[in-house]
């Protein structure tokens, strides 16, 4: 691995340029505002034309470093809110309690690995999979009210708890935000998908995105990173750090 470059921004973010960044620097780089105010951060990938998939995964945009940020981010958060396609597509599994994080999250509170929340309408999922019958903390499954009944059951039985934020079928993203924050999960991170990212930013919850930008180019019509109906005017960001490695910018943008 060839070493990574910070380049200074307006928020004067420089250390350790042109070296390789322990999983302790990158935390510090990454960690949520201090405060009590809930924080919803979301990460993805994408390519130079703007892909966020590549034949129904985001791996072959990826990178080393790449993940070991994705998972400087679990380590940081309190909770992952993903999208159900997203889980069914890139077989989730229960968050890990990993070392490198333990003493820093015992310092801030937190349980050794963050909750997983899979956001849902169908509850279509496979609950014999060790994301539902082996965390280390019951899953949350984040629907509507009208959710199927025996999907709801089954979900429970499996040791899921069901956390119903929306009136109908599906789940209103800033009632999704609300309940997490109720339940002391204010450090908030969603990992996607585009379907979902997409209803985070049309309701005006989203405070920010680490956007990985991966030196490829795929053309074709893959997602892009956020899909759904547009916002009326778009929502500005602003950079608060970029890194680089192997060609891959990694950038982060807080919410204007
Ligand atoms: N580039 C990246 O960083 C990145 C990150 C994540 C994923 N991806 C890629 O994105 C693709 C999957 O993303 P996607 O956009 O198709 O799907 P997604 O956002 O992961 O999941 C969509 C599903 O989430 C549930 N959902 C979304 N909004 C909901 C709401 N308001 N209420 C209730 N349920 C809701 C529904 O599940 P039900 O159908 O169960 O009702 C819906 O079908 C995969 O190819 C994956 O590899 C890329």
């Amino acid at each position: 691995m060839t070493d990574m470059t910070a380049h200074e921004t307006a928020a004067g973010e420089v250390t350790a340029a042109g070296r390789e960044w322990s999983l302790d620097e990158l935390a510090d780089a990454y960690a949520y505002p201090e405060g009590d105010a809930v924080w919803l951060r979301a990460n993805m990938v994408s390519s130079l034309d703007g892909a966020g998939q590549h034949d129904g995964r985001s791996q072959p945009l990826s990178s080393e470093t790449d993940m070991r940020i994705f998972g400087t981010l679990r380590g940081l958060a309190d909770v992952i809110v993903v999208g159900a396609e997203t889980v069914r597509l890139e077989g989730y599994r229960p968050a890990r309690a990993r070392e490198a994080f333990a003493a820093r999250r015992a310092a801030a509170g937190q349980g050794p690995a963050p909750v997983i929340a899979v956001v849902t309408a169908s509850l279509d999922l496979d609950f014999s999979l060790p994301l539902f019958t082996e965390p280390l903390v019951p899953t949350l499954i984040l629907t509507g009210a009208a959710a199927p009944a025996e999907r709801v059951r089954a979900a429970r039985e499996a040791g899921a708890e069901v956390v119903v934020a929306g009136d109908g079928a599906g789940v209103d993203p800033a009632r999704a935000v609300a309940a997490l924050a109720e339940r002391g999960l204010r450090r908030q991170l969603t990992e996607g998908g585009p379907r979902l990212l997409g209803q985070f930013v049309a309701a005006g919850v989203l405070d920010e995105l680490c956007l990985a930008i991966s030196p490829t180019m795929t053309a074709g019509d893959a997602q892009r990173i956020a899909g759904g109906p547009s916002v009326a005017v778009p929502t500005r960001f602003a950079v608060a750090s970029v890194l680089e490695q192997d060609g891959f910018l990694f950038t982060r943008y807080r919410r204007i």
